[in-house]
């Protein structure tokens, strides 16, 4: 067995270095395999607590269950879905207008413009999409979005418009010379890499990292990178901190490392890409075929029903699939220490071309002075997703999506944003950026260090809770937890069926 997976792997390196499919192909396929089977295997037992009525409505079968969830994220959109398959009837409560919670894009027009001349494609807070999470792949029908890809790699800038470009040489290796010319990453620093995917693809399942740390919570980033992998200071503070502080808007001495090897596998693994019709795309599928009821906040929950208004309806199990702040409202029970992480997506509108051609991201590599930056608002990323997906902005324009960590309090407003991009690309005037829209996100994510990121169904009170923060802050997370909790359920209804016969 050892034997046979040592061979394997030479020759996966040998077929790497020669053919870059061949690599694609050998990887991929068997991964994916037995993924479901863990994901089951994760549910939590039955609960001692079951929400579960025995008696009253619900009839003889599971089939005549009726399942409230509350909140029409991706989270709880997942586990409606999951529990429709199973044939339960099942209700989405959401309190805003539309579906996909954090997942959402709004079409705008410029300012003083008709609609004629065509809209803007503006997602809440930018957000790309990692098409090899598993429960992506899962769950969605990537063909139906239309999906275009950011290339692997990002702009690096160092200030005053110097930009250097930084790619993955086994996926990019159009720009190979490129990155080794950046001086950016050192050979061992390539080798480290190398291995450390090597090690990943042949030898880990996609969720090895997360599980690893299940207990006992794992180093931060910012020691692993630099302690237990010894990668250089160069390529940390100029590249990987930068580019992980773009996917997290979070310090990395924040970050877990967890997430950061589970994320490395799957850019490794996959393309980033944007739907035709914005992220929100990602939610409507989602919601197909459900029940979802918009506008009809929630005021109470139980785990026998949920009050709207002042009319109470009845169900037979009742899951919380609403961000954190709003779930700790809910169950008072709830962790009431974890922060969230705040950042601000300013939207403008610029008339093509953008500054760089390549569809990459471009990521601030200024230095930072220090731990006491972290209050200071930063200037973390600028994307053009326009560069990417066309459909994000009409003919002769481009959006730019430019990415601010801290809160709105610092009180940083559009001249200083102004200020930054004209240092960033090293332009003089940006008279013709129009700003379209500022996102102010109070609750981003989930904080994700120091804690143990463990596969929770919380039964607070007798309520199943799902989203982000039962697990890691990653689309994928919200969506395996939602997965989980409708798994929950099921088992719940299952016994307690079982009892009646
Ligand atoms: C990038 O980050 C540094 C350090 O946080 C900051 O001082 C600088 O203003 C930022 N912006 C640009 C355009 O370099």
């Amino acid at each position: 067995m050892r034997c046979k997976s040592r061979w394997l792997w030479i020759l996966s390196w040998l077929q790497s270095l020669v053919v870059f499919p061949l690599y694609v192909w050998t990887i991929s396929p068997q991964l994916q395999r037995g993924r479901s089977i863990a994901i089951t295997r994760g549910a939590s037992k039955p609960s001692m607590r079951s929400p579960l009525k025995t008696s009253g409505k619900s009839s003889n079968t599971p089939r005549g269950c009726c399942v409230a969830v509350v909140g029409a994220g991706v989270a709880g959109l997942v586990c409606a879905r999951r529990l429709r398959q199973a044939g339960i009837q099942v209700e989405v409560f959401e309190a805003s207008d539309a579906v996909g919670g954090r997942v959402r894009t709004d079409t705008v027009e410029l300012p003083g413009n008709a609609k004629e001349e065509g809209t803007f494609l503006l997602d809440r807070g930018f957000q790309i999409l990692i098409e090899a999470y598993p429960q992506v792949k899962r769950q969605l029908d990537l063909k139906r979005l239309g999906l275009r890809s950011f290339a692997p790699g990002a702009f690096l800038a160092f200030g005053k418009g110097e930009l250097r470009m930084v790619s993955d040489p086994i996926r990019s290796p159009k720009y190979i010379l490129r990155t080794i010319t950046s001086g950016i990453a050192s050979i061992k620093d390539l080798l480290i890499l190398l291995l450390l995917r090597f090690k990943q693809v042949f030898f880990e399942g996609p969720y090895t990292a997360l599980e690893e740390c299940q207990g006992t919570p794992p180093p931060n980033t910012e020691s692993f990178m630099l302690g237990k992998l010894g990668l250089s200071t160069v390529l940390v503070d100029r590249f990987l901190r930068p580019f992980f502080e773009a996917i997290y808007v979070t310090p990395l001495a924040q970050q877990s490392s967890a997430c950061f090897r589970f994320v490395l596998r799957m850019l490794a693994e996959g393309r980033t890409s944007l739907p035709e019709r914005g992220m929100q795309a990602v939610a409507d599928q989602l919601a197909e075929d459900l029940l979802v009821r918009l506008c009809s906040p929630i005021v109470e929950v139980r785990p026998t029903g949920v009050r709207i208004d002042a009319e109470w309806k009845d169900f037979d199990a009742v899951v919380l699939a609403v961000d954190l702040p709003a779930a700790r409202a809910f169950l008072p029970e709830l962790d009431q220490t974890d922060e969230g992480t705040r950042s601000s997506t300013w939207y403008f509108a610029l008339p093509s071309p953008p500054p760089v051609s390549e569809p990459l991201i471009v990521l601030n590599s200024t230095l930072q002075t220090g731990p006491d930056e972290a209050d200071l608002p930063r200037l973390v990323n600028v994307a053009f997703p326009s560069l990417v997906q066309p459909s994000y902005a009409p003919k002769g324009w481009d959006l730019a999506a430019v990415t601010v960590r801290g809160p709105e309090k610092l009180g940083f407003g559009e001249s200083w944003v102004r200020h930054e991009l004209g240092c960033l690309f090293g332009i003089g005037s940006l008279d013709a950026w129009r700003l379209l829209r500022v996102y102010h996100l109070d609750f981003h994510q989930p904080a994700q260090w120091p804690r143990t990121l463990q596969p929770r169904v919380p039964v607070a009170s007798g309520i199943y809770v799902c989203g982000d923060h039962c697990a890691e802050p990653t689309l994928d997370s919200a969506m395996r937890s939602g997965q989980r909790a409708a798994e929950a359920v099921l088992e719940a209804i299952f016994v307690a069926d079982l009892r009646r016969v």
